[in-house]
């Protein structure tokens, strides 16, 4: 099937070369010149794993091209709207306007029986607006979250959780034969998914805007939960990675996003629960969602906390001393610094008056760029070295792995603060460091 991706960032790029992987023709449509430049050579623009072999693949089949032209847009059948929907400045709401400039600009390509996708994340509401939109074009609108993790975007597009279709429906909530028909379209699109079992939830469009927010929300919870568990142990001297591991065994709570530490960031779990709570408030059902704004709250308060923690090590001042921040993504196996606990924590000891040097494998080229105040090294060597305490944000593996009696020798006072209780207390210990850890004792 021929198929348009619009928007090419993380989640569009890894979408639309995962289009051909599946077997199908895509073009990918940005408006952004450079992106499209760099993944027409089969280069990923970000760092993904997977996303360059998949890209030169589907560039090789001849069935992936790019342009920042919407007309390329026409003679697909199926239309994946793919653009962020970034925090607007100052405000918890979404900003649509990438979601409304793309739709204008590829309404005039759409022929009667063209699907129109929205992937993106969006306030529930949107994707009924979209639709009246279309009306008289003879095209319908889908509404087909996607769940992918940054990280594992390749194989959460090729082997998904779960698929959820939005379709249209009657005021009974049975799909209309429009309905029928593009669920029919994206199971063809899908066939390859579906036929390993990939579960498949078909529902109205509320619903499944709903299931996206709604299973961030939940994350975020989780993550939020444990982390006030830790407030809790380092009020009581408790280990708050024991406490994980034993609540995590109860089947029904499960281990996973059971790690306390630094807390949730990136570009989808703060800004979708602050978007939600924003829509909730339109809703008028804002009490609903009161409680995100606890784990809102809790999540930033470990960033505070992991500041106090440098202080403490430091003997009551940072003022001056040399912090080693390990860490600039917001997460191992990606380049992504958007709302980075390891940059906001790092920006806040520079500014509280630490000389901060920050290192990360993949993200310091992006870190730069939006914390052009902080100093930054290639290596852990360089941004260690005469270090008095080494903050470990950002757990990528080879930050798990560092040996403590390598290290120790490079820095200038043995202190390491483990902001993602990934290290192993006893060993670092044991080779004469300070180790301290959020929630453990
Ligand atoms: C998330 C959702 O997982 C994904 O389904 C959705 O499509 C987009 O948002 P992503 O932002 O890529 O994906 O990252 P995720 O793996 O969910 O991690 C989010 C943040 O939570 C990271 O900062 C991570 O470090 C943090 N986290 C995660 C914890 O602090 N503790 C945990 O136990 C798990």
């Amino acid at each position: 099937m021929q198929v348009s991706v619009i928007g090419c960032g993380y989640l569009g790029a890894v979408h639309a070369a995962s289009m051909v992987t599946l077997g199908h023709t895509a073009i990918g449509i940005d408006v952004d010149p450079s992106k499209i430049d760099l993944l027409a050579s089969g280069t990923a623009p970000f760092y993904e794993p997977g996303l360059p072999e998949l890209l030169t693949g589907a560039r090789d089949s001849g069935r992936l091209t790019f342009s920042t032209d919407m007309a390329a847009a026409a003679g697909s059948r199926v239309h994946f709207l793919c653009v962020g929907t970034p925090q607007q400045h100052g405000e918890f709401r979404a900003d649509l306007s990438h979601v409304e400039s793309a739709f204008v600009a590829l309404l005039p390509h759409l022929r009667p029986g063209d699907l129109v996708v929205g992937k993106s994340t969006v306030p529930v509401g949107t994707a009924e607006t979209l639709a009246e939109r279309l009306e008289g074009t003879g095209a319908t609108l889908v509404w087909n979250p996607e769940f992918l993790r940054e990280g594992f975007a390749v194989q959460d597009t090729l082997h998904p959780d779960r698929l959820v279709y939005g379709v249209p429906t009657d005021d009974a909530g049975v799909a209309t034969p429009a309905g029928v028909t593009a669920r029919e379209v994206l199971d063809e699109v899908y066939a390859a998914p579906l036929a390993e079992g990939t579960p498949l939830v078909v529902t109205d469009y509320a619903t499944a805007q709903l299931v996206k927010v709604a299973a961030n929300s939940f994350l975020a919870t989780k993550i939020s939960f444990i982390n006030a568990m830790a407030e809790l142990c380092e009020a009581t001297g408790g280990d708050v990675a024991r406490l994980a591991d034993a609540i995590g065994y109860d089947a029904r709570i499960g281990r996973r996003f059971l790690n306390a530490g630094l807390g949730f960031g990136g570009g989808c779990l703060p800004k979708d629960i602050r978007a939600f709570m924003a829509r909730a408030g339109e809703l008028g059902v804002d009490q609903a969602l009161s409680f995100l704004r606890e784990v809102d709250a809790i999540n930033m308060r470990r960033r505070v906390r992991m500041v106090d923690l440098a202080r403490e090590v430091c003997g009551g001042s940072i003022v001056g001393a040399r912090v080693a921040v390990l860490g600039a993504a917001f997460k191992p196996d990606s380049d992504d610094v958007r709302d980075s606990p390891a940059l906001s924590v790092a920006g806040q000891m520079q500014l509280q008056g630490a000389q901060v040097t920050v290192t990360d494998p993949q993200a310091v080229a992006n870190a730069r760029r939006t914390w052009p105040g902080l100093a930054f090294a290639d290596t852990v060597a360089e941004a260690v070295a005469g270090a008095d305490v080494v903050l470990l944000a950002t757990e990528w593996s080879e930050y798990r792995a560092l040996d403590p009696e390598a290290l120790a020798p490079l820095v200038g006072e043995r202190r390491i603060l483990d902001g993602r209780n990934v290290l192993d207390p006893a060993l670092w210990r044991s080779a004469g460091w300070t180790y301290r850890a959020l929630g453990r004792p």
